[in-house]
């Protein structure tokens, strides 16, 4: 049932498709995550970092996906069908290791997650890496049930700026009403409704005339308006205080844990791990170059999310508020700061359109996955597709809205969850964020760079990033830096040192071994944490303090 490649619909240039993927990896991993995360790690210092995961890692497999999209032309499962050997020795071992560790666990009673691992084992036996595209379509189904539910939030907000409802004299008054929002069903599904409904008309019209278009307009709109927050936050009283926090390093305040983090949220960021750039890439011509492609979205993301940074930190600091809030930072800390300056409601409407308008842009790459994989290797109609997983996310996601809190309200999900694999403390959001964020994407990051590397192979891959790519891949690197990309001489058999081989060394070793360093630890098999000595006994007795 599978659609000739001939009726794929293309990208209209590389603008459009740059602008298009650019709007799946900026959403609101830069503009409400990073600035928190930020805040927690220490400021600068993780800045540093964060930008040395993004070029490391973050774009060398970026690369593999536009290429495994474009070579296809197909969806990350199809993708995946394309390019499999018949056998794969690496996916049997794979799945021998998943096998045994669930029989490991069976043995230890833990019968959730052993039958969990070894259905995994037995199905990599049978599928092999087809499996890491399955994997892909489940991450898109699940991370937007979820994100879906925050850029609901974020609408919530619009109309409450607006409506002028945002006055907060302190944090904890705002916290308190951001609380009693995210635990009124009503609202927060009504507003979960709306944008899923924005997702399913846009990815309704198709890749030119729905993603792309719409790309084209909320991208420039987001740039302005982010420009425009930014020059009033600086020119805040005491906004040098922010700034000096976000850009000066500290690299005392750097720990293991916060480098891991650093490199699980630039695959978020980036929208890596789960095939939303193989789909993307599928709709592009082969006289689009995949190297200055990838550099570009790579850069606008990048800048987004430290832009995010300066339009918050300087507001957050000369208003007299420390950078730790956390999640809460942009729906509590941003209103009660707007509150306390001249015009706040236009600010604060213009802030959180802002958030609204990333998060459309990354909703509809989600969803497209999910779209692509129905309309590709199912033999679906694009409109049906849309409107049927549109509304299957919704619901799965209103599951999401209504535990957000806690688990009270569906206490049956949770009682079998807990039976099945032990306690389970977070609530039904959490488990939908930690599924996707800890396990599918880092893992499907992980597949992806392996299945490039070192089953597909470097030299087939490399053949398809040279088409369009102007000689980019294989001219040697120092001449490319030195901006003698086309002189004669510099384009010789001998040159070793180039993009495409240092992209290969980058693909084979070191992004699968540090994706898989971040995701033992993440959970929790690998634990850098400093031991704690053992407490050393007080020496007099306190009275305790009130
Ligand atoms: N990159 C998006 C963000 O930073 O908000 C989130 C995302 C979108 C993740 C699409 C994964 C994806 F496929």
């Amino acid at each position: 049932m599978n659609n000739p490649p001939e009726a794929r619909e293309h990208w209209s240039n590389s603008l459009g498709f740059i602008l298009a993927a650019a709007g799946s990896a900026i959403g609101l991993g830069n503009i409400w995550k990073f600035p928190y995360i930020t805040g927690e790690n220490g400021g600068g210092a993780f800045v540093l970092v964060y930008l040395l995961c993004i070029a490391v890692i973050g774009a060398p497999v970026m690369i593999c996906e536009f290429t495994m999209g474009r070579h296809t032309q197909r969806n990350p499962v199809g993708a995946f069908k394309c390019l499999s050997p018949r056998s794969s020795r690496l996916a049997h071992l794979i799945g021998l290791g998943i096998l045994l560790s669930g029989i490991f666990l069976l043995c230890f009673q833990n019968w959730g997650w052993g039958v969990l691992l070894i259905a995994a084992g037995l199905l990599i036996f049978r599928y092999g890496w087809i499996l890491a595209g399955v994997m892909g379509v489940i991450a898109g189904f699940t991370i937007l049930s979820f994100y879906s539910v925050v850029a609901g939030w974020t609408i919530g907000y619009v109309f409450k700026a607006v409506a002028g409802q945002l006055h907060f004299a302190e944090v904890a008054v705002a916290k308190n009403h951001f609380l009693a929002f995210i635990d009124s069903p009503a609202w927060t599904i009504s507003c979960h409704f709306i944008f899923m409904l924005l997702c399913v008309l846009i990815v309704y019209k198709g890749v030119k005339a729905g993603i792309e278009r719409w790309s084209k307009i909320l991208m420039p709109l987001l740039f302005l308006l982010l420009v425009v927050l930014i020059i009033r936050a600086l020119t805040l009283p005491g906004a040098a205080a922010g700034v000096r926090f976000y850009l000066t390093p500290d690299f005392g305040k750097i720990t293991t844990g916060s480098v891991l983090i650093a490199l699980g949220h630039a695959f978020f960021s980036l929208s890596l791990g789960m095939g939303a750039m193989i789909t993307y890439g599928s709709y592009m011509g082969r006289e689009q170059n995949i190297f200055a492609a990838t550099l570009s979205v790579v850069v606008l993301d990048t800048l987004v999310a430290l832009m995010a940074g300066l339009a918050i930190f300087p507001a957050v600091f000369a208003q007299g508020f420390g950078p730790d809030a956390g999640p809460g930072l942009v729906f509590q800390v941003l209103p009660t700061v707007f509150n306390q300056i001249p015009l706040g409601a236009f600010w604060a409407t213009l802030f959180f359109l802002l958030l609204l308008v990333a998060a459309l842009t990354s909703g509809i790459s989600l969803l497209e996955v999910v779209t692509a994989y129905f309309v590709d290797e199912r033999g679906w109609k694009r409109h049906r597709a849309a409107v049927v997983f549109g509304l299957a996310i919704f619901f799965l996601g209103a599951l999401c809205a209504i535990s957000v809190a806690d688990w009270h309200r569906l206490e049956w999900i949770h009682h079998l969850l807990t039976r099945i694999f032990g306690h389970v403390k977070d609530s039904f959001f959490d488990v939908m964020d930690n599924i996707s964020s800890n396990w599918l994407l880092p893992l499907g990051g992980l597949f992806i760079s392996l299945f490039v590397g070192w089953i597909w192979g470097t030299k087939k891959a490399v053949d398809e990033i040279r088409q369009g790519s102007h000689n980019f891949a294989d001219v040697h690197l120092v001449s490319l830096l030195a901006g003698l990309k086309d002189d004669p001489s510099h384009n010789s058999e001998l040159h070793v040192i180039t993009l495409a081989s240092v992209w290969g060394i980058f693909i084979r070793f070191i992004s699968p071994v540090a994706v898989l360093i971040a995701f033992l630890h993440t959970i929790g098999w690998l634990d850098f944490r400093p031991k704690t000595p053992p407490a050393e006994p007080p020496p007099i007795e306190q009275p305790a303090e009130k």
